[in-house]
C-alpha cells in the first residue's frame, strides 16, 4: 500500500506539472484530489492493511494529499496569471476598432461671432481688430465721452492707470480706424471687453462686434436697411424688428434696436419680461463730435454705427438663460453647439 501510495505521488505530480490550463486542471482536480479521485480510494483501501501498519500508513496518505493540494492551488494561481497576461501582449484583438481622438470644437461664442461677421462680411464690410488694453482717449474722450462726463457711469471701467484701461467696448475702433483713414469705410470689429460687473446676465469679460460706414450721404434708413439684413440672416426671417430712441455720446440721434422675443415670438413671457421685445444692440448716426475728433468734416460725411453683445445673441439663439455657464468650461455644455 505504501507502494501504491508512492507511486501515486509521482505520477500525480507529473500529471500537474503538465497541466498547462484551467481544463486540465480541472481533470486533475477529479481525477486525484476528488471524492471519488485515486486518492479517496487508496485511503479507502486503508482498513485492509495490517493493523499497526494503519497509523503510519494514514499519516503518509493524508501528507501526500496536503502537499498535492498545495501544489495544486499554487499551479492555478500561476496558470490565472499566465492567461491574464498572455491576453494583454500576445491575444489582442487587432481587428477591433481604435480608441478615436476626441475632435475638438470651437467654444459657441466665437461660432456665433463668427456668423455675425460672416453676415457683414457679404454685405462688403471688412473686419478690423484693436487693442484689449485701451488709452482713455480711445475708449472715451474721441467718442464724445470727456472725464467727468456722467455717460462715465454707463460703464464700469477697469483702469490700469488714470489713462490705461481695459476696452469697456469695442467702439473704440471706430476712432482708430477713421484716424487712419478717409472714408468711404465700411468696417466691423470683433472682440473681447471688460466690465466690473458678474452676474447671471453679466461676465465680467464679454464680446462685442461693433460695426460702421462712413460715406457720404449715409442716412438712417442706410442703418436701418443693413441691421435689417443681419437680423433676418441670424434669427428668423420674418422676426420683426423696432427701433426705440435711446442715448449714446457718440451718436445722434441713437437708438436701441429690439426683435420681437425669440421664445414666446412676442406673446410676452418671463424672457423679455412680459414685453414681447428683446433688446440685441445699440446704434446711431456717427455724431459730428467724434468726426471732429478725427478730422473728417461733418458737413461733408455721415455714418452709422452699432454695437451688438455676441454672448446675448448667442444666449437669445440657443435659449441659454445664465451667461456664466459659457465661462464654465463644462464640456457637457460646450460640446452641446
Ligand atoms: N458701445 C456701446 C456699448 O458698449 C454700444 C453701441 C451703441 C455701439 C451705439 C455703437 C452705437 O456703435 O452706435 O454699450
Amino acid at each position: 500500500m505504501e507502494e501504491e501510495l508512492l507511486r501515486l505521488k509521482s505520477e500525480a505530480t507529473e500529471t500537474l506539472v503538465a497541466c498547462s490550463n484551467a481544463d486540465e486542471l480541472e481533470s486533475f482536480r477529479v481525477k486525484y484530489l476528488g471524492r471519488k479521485g485515486l486518492f479517496t480510494s487508496v485511503m479507502r483501501n486503508l482498513g485492509n492493511a495490517p493493523k499497526e501498519d494503519r497509523p503510519r500508513l494514514g499519516q503518509l496518505a493524508n501528507t501526500i494529499k496536503k502537499d498535492l493540494e498545495a501544489a495544486f492551488t499554487e499551479k492555478s494561481e500561476a496558470v490565472t496569471q499566465g492567461q491574464a497576461g498572455k491576453a494583454k501582449s500576445g491575444d489582442d484583438d487587432l481587428t477591433l476598432p481604435g480608441r478615436a481622438t476626441p475632435v475638438g470644437g470651437l467654444h459657441p461664442v466665437t461660432k456665433v461671432m463668427e456668423e455675425i461677421c460672416g453676415v457683414f462680411e457679404r454685405l462688403g464690410f471688412t473686419v478690423a481688430e484693436g487693442p484689449d488694453i485701451e488709452s482713455d482717449f480711445y475708449n472715451f474722450e474721441g467718442l464724445n465721452i470727456p472725464k467727468h462726463h456722467p455717460a462715465r457711469d454707463m460703464h464700469d471701467t477697469f483702469y490700469i492707470s488714470d489713462n490705461v484701461l481695459l476696452r469697456t467696448h469695442t467702439s473704440p475702433m471706430q476712432v482708430r480706424t477713421m484716424e487712419k483713414s478717409e472714408p468711404p469705410l465700411r468696417m466691423i470689429a470683433p472682440g473681447k471687453v471688460y466690465r466690473c460687473d458678474s452676474d447671471i446676465t453679466h461676465t465680467p469679460m464679454f464680446h462685442q462686434v461693433e460695426g460702421f460706414l462712413v460715406d457720404k450721404k449715409v442716412s438712417f434708413a442706410d442703418l436701418k436697411g443693413v441691421l435689417a439684413v443681419f437680423i433676418a440672416k441670424m434669427f428668423d426671417e420674418n422676426t420683426a424688428i423696432r427701433f426705440r430712441p435711446s442715448f449714446f455720446p457718440f451718436t445722434e440721434p441713437s437708438a436701441e434696436v429690439d426683435i420681437a422675443c425669440v421664445i414666446c415670438k412676442g406673446e410676452g413671457c418671463r424672457v423679455c419680461k412680459q414685453t414681447g421685445w428683446l433688446e440685441i444692440l445699440g446704434a446711431g448716426m456717427i455724431d459730428p463730435e467724434v468726426f471732429k475728433k478725427v478730422g473728417y468734416d461733418p458737413e461733408e460725411y455721415s455714418g452709422f454705427a452699432f454695437g451688438l453683445g455676441v454672448e446675448r445673441i448667442a444666449m437669445l439663439k440657443y435659449g441659454i438663460t445664465d451667461i456664466r455657464l459659457f465661462y464654465e468650461n463644462d464640456l457637457r455644455f460646450l460640446k452641446q453647439f
